[in-house]
């Protein structure tokens, strides 16, 4: 009785300021879920992974000309990407198609099949049944109706994939980067943003930058043979990724270094490397690995190429700590082998970019890095190494590089790649 009765007097005296500030605790959290669950179901939908398959029966990649037209390994990827693109781009499902990926390419019993990732971005409230349903029938329609490739109608397949693996899948393909394409416009450049050049690595030697590399699977490196003049056993080495030195996102030691057979400093033919690191990075968005290019591809002069690298500034100046980028053009033989410029300096294998007016070049520090070019469906190729030059970013001095095409095969031959 007394208990209660004092229990009482003190619920009637609730204060003012007390039931306020319940009143507000209450409103608050009350926001806070209604914000989450907007934030779950309205802006954090997921992305639907699928795998498609499909057969193209009138092409063939070249070398391989029997019958139906021969193409490019890069032309057809590029082909087959475009057409899942405007085949899901002028359909219903427009707003929540994303982007898709081929992932492989493989010669078949008259024709090719291709092996295709699509992503897509549905609102929770559609049935995962009909959004499948939509997809296949669409897919279905369109490629009945495609003219620049024949389609085996037949031939195609659909199936959801889960997202980590579809993530995975994506992220393994090669040259794809998740920065969109704004270059602004090493000597000459302007540091490079973050994400734009995930396939960029830093060579070192006790710790001291040497060289650049380029990524080029989760374990091997293309870089420059004379990378490794002075030291030339794996020991000491390291490499590491990241838009900076220091600190490095992630470093791995260095295990085989395998020099073209053929380099003989200071000659400057056969001037590539292939490194080997261990263990085996995986792909994020800020480490993946670049396309290579066919043997048989080729890439006309004045086509504009970017290099990047933690090379010097200046000529006799240090390698920098945060990554540099810029763009230049690839300059014809023909030019580059005129006696004002390098004459027959110039040999088998190498190939000139920059401008001869200078500024914008390699410098020292860049060696073995990375000179790349995109296609239209925006993958990035390693066409080639930063090599030599005489001083950097001087009139009629271009830089001159590794011309990768060239090598393509010793590559195969050492990394199966
Ligand atoms: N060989 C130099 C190095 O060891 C890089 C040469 C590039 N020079 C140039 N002007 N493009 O890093």
């Amino acid at each position: 009785m007394y208990r209660s009765a004092k229990l009482s007097t003190k619920t009637r005296g609730l204060e003012p300021w007390m039931i306020v500030l319940i009143v507000i605790v209450g409103l608050l959290i009350t926001g806070l879920i209604i914000g989450l669950l907007v934030h779950f179901l309205v802006y954090d939908q997921k992305l639907d992974y699928y795998h498609g398959t499909f057969k193209i029966s009138n092409a063939q990649l070249d070398g391989n000309t029997e019958q139906g037209y021969a193409y490019h390994y890069k032309d057809l990827r590029e082909m087959s990407e475009i057409l899942v693109d405007e085949t899901f781009m002028d359909s219903i499902l427009n707003k929540h198609y994303i982007k898709n990926q081929v992932i492989k390419l493989t010669p078949d019993t008259d024709g090719m099949k291709v092996d295709v990732v699509i992503v897509f971005q549905f609102p929770f409230t559609e049935r995962r049944e009909t959004r499948e349903k939509k997809i296949h029938n669409i897919l279905h329609q369109k490629i009945r109706n495609t003219r620049a490739l024949k389609i085996n109608v037949s031939s195609l397949q659909l199936d959801a994939m889960s997202s980590t693996s579809g993530k995975l899948t994506v992220q393994s393909c090669c040259g794809k980067r998740v920065t969109p394409t704004i270059i602004n416009r090493i000597v000459g450049g302007e540091m490079a943003p973050k994400f734009a050049w995930p396939w960029q690595a830093s060579l070192q030697h006790n710790n001291i930058h040497q060289c650049g590399a380029t990524l080029i699977s989760n374990t091997w490196l293309v870089t420059a043979a004379h990378c490794f003049k002075n030291y030339p056993s794996p020991r000491g080495w390291t490499v590491s990724f990241g838009t900076t030195i220091e600190p490095p996102l992630m470093k791995r030691s260095i295990k085989r270094i395998i020099v073209h057979e053929r380099y003989r400093s200071p000659a400057r033919e056969y001037d590539i490397a292939v490194v080997q690191f261990s263990p085996k990075v995986t792909f994020t968005d800020d480490i993946r690995r670049i396309c290579l290019p066919d043997a048989s591809d080729y890439f006309p002069p004045t086509s504009t190429v970017y290099i990047t690298g933690f090379g010097a500034l200046s000529y006799g100046g240090p390698s920098q700590n945060d990554l540099q980028q810029a763009s230049v053009e690839i300059i014809s033989n023909e030019i580059c082998k005129q006696p004002h410029v390098y004459g027959k300096e110039i040999t088998f294998g190498m190939f000139c970019a920059g401008f001869l007016e200078g500024i914008y070049d390699a410098c020292r520090g860049d060696s073995g890095g990375p000179l790349v070019v995109k296609d239209s469906k925006d993958t990035w190729y390693l066409i080639g190494i930063v090599s030599w030059g005489d001083n950097c970013g001087r009139q009629n001095k271009p830089g001159v590089y590794t011309q990768i095409t060239y090598y393509r095969k010793w590559i195969t031959s050492k990394t199966g790649l």
